[in-house]
C-alpha cells in the first residue's frame, strides 16, 4: 500500500536543491501501486507530475498537487544471443548504478553515459545524450501507464520519436504517460563511440581502450568540468545547443573566427551554447545566490538558498544577451515547474 506524504519538501528530490514544498508527495514500487494511486487520486482532479533524480527539472513555486516518485526498480535478462543482450530495467533504478552494472558485465552502449544524474525512467524524456551518445542508441522500447486511462502501452524506439534532447514526452504526450520500464539493447562485442574530441585526448592517458577505462574518462571529463549535483546544486547544461542557419553561422565566424560550428547538415549548424554564453561575458558570474559554472558556461549553479524564480530571471538575462549580442535564440533544456 501506498503512503501519501503531505506538504513535503522537494529539496532532495531536485538536484537544483530548490526548496520548494509540494502538496503531496507519494513513492510507488510497482505499476499496480501507481495504478491504484491514480484510480483514488483521478475524483480530486488535481495536477499531478513525476519526478524521477529531479535531475532535469527546476521549481519556481510550491507544487499544489502530487509529485509522485518511482521506486519500480530490477534489471531482467530478457534476451540474448551471441552479439547482442537485452535488459529491461525498471524506471526507478539509478542511471549511474546501471551504467556501472552494464560496464562490469562487459556489455557496451551507455559507457559514454556515465555519470548523468537522474533515472532510468527518465533518461528517454529528454533522450540524455554525452560525448557522441545518445540513450536513443540504446534503447529499444519502453512501457508506460497512460495517465488518464490506466492502459499500459508500449512504445517502440521510432514511436518515442527521439531527437536532440527531445521525445514524444516532452511534447504531445507531455505529463500523460508515466514511464515504468525502458528495455535496452547492449552489445557484447566492444563495439565503442570515441569520435568525441575530448574523450579521445582524455584516452591517451591509458594504456588500454576498454570499457571501465572509457567509463573513467567519461568521469574524469565531467568532473573537470561539471559540478557535482551532491555538492552544488545544478541541472547539468540548462540550455540546449542551438541549431542555426548556415548563413548565420558564416556571418558571426567573420568577426568571430573560433567560433565552433557542428554541421548538422549543408544548411544547419549546431553551436555550443556555452560557448555564446562565455562570449556573451558571463562565465563565472555570481548574481545573487545563483551564479554561472566558471568551468561550463551552460551550467547554472544554485551557490546556496537560491529560488527557482532567481535561476530563472538570470536564464531569462542570458537568453537576451545572447540575442542581442548574436542574434541567436537559446533555447532552456530544463523543465520549468
Ligand atoms: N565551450 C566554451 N565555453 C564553455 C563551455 C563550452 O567555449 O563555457 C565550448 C568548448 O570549448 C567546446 C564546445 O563548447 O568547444 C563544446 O563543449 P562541451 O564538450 O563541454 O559540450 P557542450 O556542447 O557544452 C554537450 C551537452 C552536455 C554533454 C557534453 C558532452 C548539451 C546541451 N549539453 O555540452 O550534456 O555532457 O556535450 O557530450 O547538449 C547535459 O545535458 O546536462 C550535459 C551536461
Amino acid at each position: 500500500m501506498f503512503e501519501i506524504k503531505e506538504n513535503f519538501s522537494l529539496k532532495n528530490y531536485n538536484t537544483f536543491g530548490i526548496d520548494v514544498k509540494t502538496k503531496y508527495f507519494l513513492e510507488y514500487s510497482s505499476v499496480n501501486e501507481l495504478s491504484n494511486f491514480l484510480v483514488t487520486q483521478r475524483k480530486q482532479n488535481l495536477p499531478l507530475m513525476n519526478i524521477g533524480g529531479g535531475s532535469n527539472v527546476l521549481f519556481t513555486k510550491d507544487f499544489e498537487g502530487y509529485i509522485l516518485h518511482s521506486k519500480i526498480k530490477g534489471v531482467e535478462i530478457i534476451k540474448e544471443d551471441d552479439d547482442n543482450i537485452y535488459l529491461r530495467v525498471g524506471a526507478g533504478d539509478d542511471w549511474d548504478e546501471f551504467v556501472d552494472y552494464c560496464v562490469k558485465n562487459g556489455w557496451c552502449g551507455v559507457e559514454n553515459l556515465s555519470l548523468i544524474p537522474g533515472n532510468v525512467g527518465t533518461c528517454p524524456i529528454q533522450n540524455i545524450g554525452a560525448y557522441g551518445v545518445e540513450v536513443k542508441d540504446v534503447i529499444t522500447e519502453l512501457e508506460t501507464t497512460e495517465i488518464d486511462t490506466l492502459k499500459k502501452t508500449v512504445f517502440t524506439n521510432k514511436e518515442c520519436q527521439f531527437a536532440y534532447r527531445d521525445s514524444i514526452f516532452k511534447r504531445e504526450f507531455k505529463g500523460k504517460h508515466i514511464i515504468n520500464y525502458v528495455t535496452f539493447c547492449l552489445n557484447k562485442k566492444q563495439i565503442f563511440k570515441l569520435d568525441y574530441g575530448n574523450l579521445k585526448n582524455e584516452l591517451k592517458e591509458y594504456e588500454q581502450v576498454n570499457l571501465q577505462n572509457i567509463r573513467q574518462a567519461v568521469i574524469n571529463i565531467r568532473e573537470s568540468k561539471l559540478p557535482d549535483p551532491e555538492t552544488i546544486g545544478n541541472a547539468g547544461s540548462f540550455f540546449k545547443n542551438p541549431v542555426v542557419h548556415a548563413d548565420l553561422a558564416e556571418n558571426l565566424k567573420k568577426s568571430y573566427v573560433d567560433i565552433p560550428c557542428y554541421f548538422q547538415n549543408t544548411d544547419l549548424i549546431k553551436i555550443p551554447a556555452g560557448w555564446l554564453i562565455e562570449k556573451a561575458g558571463w562565465k563565472g558570474k555570481n548574481i545573487g545566490n545563483v551564479g554561472v559554472h566558471n568551468k561550463q558556461a551552460l551550467v547554472l549553479i544554485n551557490n546556496g538558498g537560491a529560488t527557482g524564480m532567481e535561476v530563472l530571471d538570470i536564464a531569462k538575462e542570458i537568453q537576451k544577451s545572447v540575442k542581442d549580442k548574436f542574434g541567436i535564440d537559446i533555447e532552456m533544456e530544463v523543465n520549468v515547474v
